[in-house]
């Protein structure tokens, strides 16, 4: 069996939801309390183990190359100002081997997945979608890598979401449970279904890990749901000819692509950061009063 060493992190969608935010800035770079959001999820890609990690990146994107690259400038003057955690902060994501790649248009997330082809090559892979911060004891990522070790198939992470909100989701009819710890077999995968045609209430969340016959499949994909090429339809055509599994997510999940998810986000990081949380948790205090 092939390790797993490769991500890959689609950023290239237009970010609609955060316009006017979104007009010259990626999405992807909005910051929970001080950190761009891809930072979360690139780390989460380090600590579950994987190596090499391409960016799928559009129009003005350059501010998340800059962000993983190294600034000598400021790193100087972090040093000389003594500002040692500081420095060490900025300098720890410069290491990573990080790559990008450029989807010309936004034709989609599965048109995203397969300009990443050649770098992938015939291994397997994971993908981290941005929208989705995922807090456990074990990295989300690391958790599917886990799941495959055990089932040598693809694996997607599934989260049981609420029935009227399903259409929001790919949502998968499970075939079968495998293991009582929630690993399923899977019959079909929907894209964003109607409540009432919604085969279960296990959403797909923004962690995928496939094997690399999922880009001959993409490339017989037809544009499906919004005109767009859909990773969910490749995944269903994979289930044809090999396996594709859901591992149910147990932990914290954060949805930073809607501004609801992503304020409540916001607040709740900022209760834990250090140089936040008491005050904030007194300002949230005054305002409820007030409220
Ligand atoms: P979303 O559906 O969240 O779209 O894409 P979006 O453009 O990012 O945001 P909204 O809905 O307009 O606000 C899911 C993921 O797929 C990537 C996005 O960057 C996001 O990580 N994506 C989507 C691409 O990389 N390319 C695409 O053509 C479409």
């Amino acid at each position: 069996m092939k390790p797993v060493r490769k991500a890959i992190i689609p950023a290239a969608g237009l970010g609609t939801r955060f316009l006017p935010a979104t007009k010259a800035l990626a999405k992807e770079m909005l910051p929970i309390v001080d950190t761009p959001t891809i930072e979360y999820i690139v780390r989460e890609a380090i600590a579950s183990g994987i190596e090499d990690i391409v960016v799928v990146d559009g129009k003005s994107k350059r501010s998340i190359e800059d962000h993983f690259d190294s600034n000598p400038e400021l790193e100087n003057n972090l040093r000389e100002k003594n500002k040692l955690e500081l420095l060490k902060v900025v300098e720890e994501t410069t290491d990573i081997n990080m790559y990008f790649i450029r989807q010309s248009h936004p034709k989609g997330l599965g048109d995203a997945i397969l300009t990443a082809k050649d770098f992938i090559g015939d291994e397997p892979f994971v993908v981290l979608l941005g929208d989705d911060l995922m807090q456990d004891e074990v990295p989300l990522t690391k958790q599917l890598i886990e799941r495959y070790h055990e089932t040598g198939e693809s694996t997607l992470a599934v989260l049981e979401v609420p029935h009227d909100q399903v259409s929001e989701y790919g949502v998968i009819d499970p075939a079968a449970k495998v293991k009582e710890d929630g690993l399923y077999r899977v019959k079909s995968f929907v894209e964003k279904p109607q409540p009432e045609d919604a085969p279960s209430d296990l959403a797909i969340i923004g962690r995928y890990l496939l094997t690399p016959e999922i880009f001959e499949e993409l490339e017989q994909t037809k544009p499906g749901k919004g005109g767009e090429i859909q990773l969910t339809d490749a995944i269903d055509s994979l289930n044809n000819r090999q396996h594709v599994y859901a591992h149910e997510f147990k932990g914290d999940r954060y949805d930073i692509g809607s501004k609801i998810g992503f304020l409540e986000t916001n607040i709740e990081f900022g209760l834990k950061h250090p140089q936040t949380k008491d005050q904030l948790r007194a300002y949230i205090k005054e305002l409820a009063a007030k409220l």
